[in-house]
């Protein structure tokens, strides 16, 4: 099990070879996995590893692997590529010699370091977890998280072992509220799957997380409360009553207040004590709220009202309005850019019916800048009646090196660099195919990010699932089946 898991960080922080997370959660700390330990009594020299080959993946194309027919049964004819040795009669497996020409053919089939690359990982892959388009010998992992399959990643990648020793250890999860149903996914991105549901809260909208992570609060829209939920039971500790029917929330960098956005007119942000677990007070501000924010400094909160086309900047300290700007469009999601000091610089903000973003710099308290997304790719977002939104879910990379905004027209999401705003690329989204129609698009609705800055995360509303893109190459590396309409996403970070 243990084993599994490392593995899986291997092929998940791939790149990530200095990262903290490399070590990967608390749960995967104590024991040596026997993998690695295989790999580490061999000698590195840079070379994949003939030892490990031998005794983790060659068992694999011996081995009967269930509704699949054996690599072993097709792989020994001659004709083929990646070759492997005739067992000698009455021998179940192959000597040492047979192992050495089967490693010699193996590696003609892999880059060394690099499973994305390695023909040995991708022909037998499932197109549709990124394998190559077809393999006669069929589907053989059905994704990248197959046993099999990551042991043999963990091989390629053999090269970079023994570098995550000393690394802190962390652990993240990102959470998943499914908007139109009543759970939250916990997703472990080491995995890419969900290792936690939590129940029994209906429309369930935003997501914060107390920082020692012992509690998440969450916006109920069914009920009109905040429901703060014990992290690792699910249990629903209290349900605190707010004053009409919530949207998104933020919690202050303490963790002493969170603030719910309140969906009702004039607007107001509920304030909820931690300690008391109380209402406390509800802050005035420009319009029914839509998303709030806590700004990365702590020092303010933003709320965007779709109604008064505004977005309002809270003091946290007087816990007043100290400034506000105005739209000609209704305010949707927002993404904060830094100052090297870690103040605001600049917000993003998404408007209703505009493919793109304005630009609000900070000290100005003004819009600066309104960017337009690119119009290919297109022809998505009008059979699902998602024009007047077409692009919801903005978000800057921890590392503040770039910015993911989410396009429902494009069906995509797109890569800006920053401070320059320059288009880097695009990552497609999953499509929709209703039966006897032409395809449709996932209709993306949040993003998020790993601490690291690699994987960037996508809810999928129409697809019911969340996309994950390596931020480096553009490419989906996974897909999360989740719940109905998955909107917020939210990484929980425990150092
Ligand atoms: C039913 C027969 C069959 C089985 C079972 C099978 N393969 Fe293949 N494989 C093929 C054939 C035929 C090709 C040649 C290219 C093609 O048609 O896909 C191929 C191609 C490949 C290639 C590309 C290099 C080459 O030799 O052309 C790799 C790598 C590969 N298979 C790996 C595997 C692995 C790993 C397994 C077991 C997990 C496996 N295959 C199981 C038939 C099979």
């Amino acid at each position: 099990m243990t084993g599994t898991k490392r593995a899986t960080l291997l092929l998940v922080f791939c790149a990530a070879t200095t990262s903290s997370l490399y070590s990967g959660t608390k749960e995967l700390g104590t024991t040596a996995p026997q993998a690695e330990q295989a790999a580490s009594s061999s000698t590195q020299t840079g070379a994949l590893s003939f030892e490990f080959f031998k005794t983790k993946v060659q068992p694999i194309f011996l081995k009967n692997r269930a509704e699949h027919a054996r690599c072993y049964g097709c792989h020994v004819l001659s004709n083929r590529i990646f070759r492997l040795e005739l067992l000698s009669p009455g021998s179940t497996d192959w000597s040492d010699e047979q192992s050495q020409r089967n490693f010699q053919s193996a590696l003609e089939v892999v880059v060394p370091g690099d499973p994305a690359s390695s023909k040995l990982l991708l022909h037998p892959l499932s197109p549709e977890a990124g394998g190559d388009p077809f393999h006669s010998g069929g589907r053989q992992f059905a994704s990248q998280n197959d046993p099999d399959w990551l042991v043999i990643a963990e091989w390629v990648r053999g090269v970079r072992m023994g570098i995550s020793e000393s690394a802190p250890q962390t652990l993240t999860r990102v959470y998943v509220t499914n908007s139109a149903s009543d759970t939250i996914d916990v997703i472990d991105p080491a995995t890419n799957r969900v290792v936690q549901v939590i129940h029994g809260i209906e429309l369930p909208h935003g997501i914060a997380f107390s920082p020692d992570g012992a509690r998440i609060y969450v916006s109920n829209e069914a009920e009109n409360v905040l429901d703060v939920v014990d992290r690792k039971s699910g249990e629903i500790l209290k349900r605190v009553a707010l004053s009409d029917r919530p949207n998104n929330l933020a919690i202050t960098k303490d963790g002493s207040q969170v603030l719910v956005g309140i969906r009702a007119q004039p607007g107001v942000l509920d304030v909820i004590d931690t300690t008391s677990l109380q209402k406390v007070k509800s802050i005035p501000v420009d319009g029914a709220v839509h998303n709030v924010y806590v700004t990365p400094d702590g020092k303010y909160a933003v709320s965007g009202s779709i109604e008064n086309k505004a977005a309002t900047v809270i003091d946290l300290q007087s816990q007043q309005m100290a400034w506000e700007v105005k739209f000609n469009r209704p305010v949707r999601p927002m993404a904060f850019e830094t100052n090297p000091d870690g103040s605001t610089r600049r917000i993003f903000v998404q408007l209703s019916a505009f493919h793109g973003f304005a630009v609000v710099d900070f000290a100005k308290r003004a819009e600066v800048a309104r960017i337009k997304l690119p119009d290919q790719p297109g022809g998505f977002g009008i059979a699902e009646a998602r024009g007047g939104v077409p692009s919801h879910g903005i978000g800057v990379t921890p590392d503040g090196k770039s910015l993911w905004v989410n396009s429902t027209l494009s069906n995509a999401v797109f890569k800006y660099s920053l401070p320059d705003l320059k288009l880097i690329g695009h990552a497609a989204l999953p499509e929709v195919h209703p039966l006897g129609h032409a395809p449709t698009g996932a209709v993306p609705e949040w993003i998020a990010f790993t601490p690291d800055s690699k994987l960037v995360y996508v809810s999928d509303s129409a697809a019911r699932l969340v996309s994950v893109i390596d931020a480096q190459t553009l490419k989906e590396v996974a897909r999360i089946p989740v719940g109905e309409v998955p909107k917020r996403i939210k990484t929980l970070v425990l150092r």
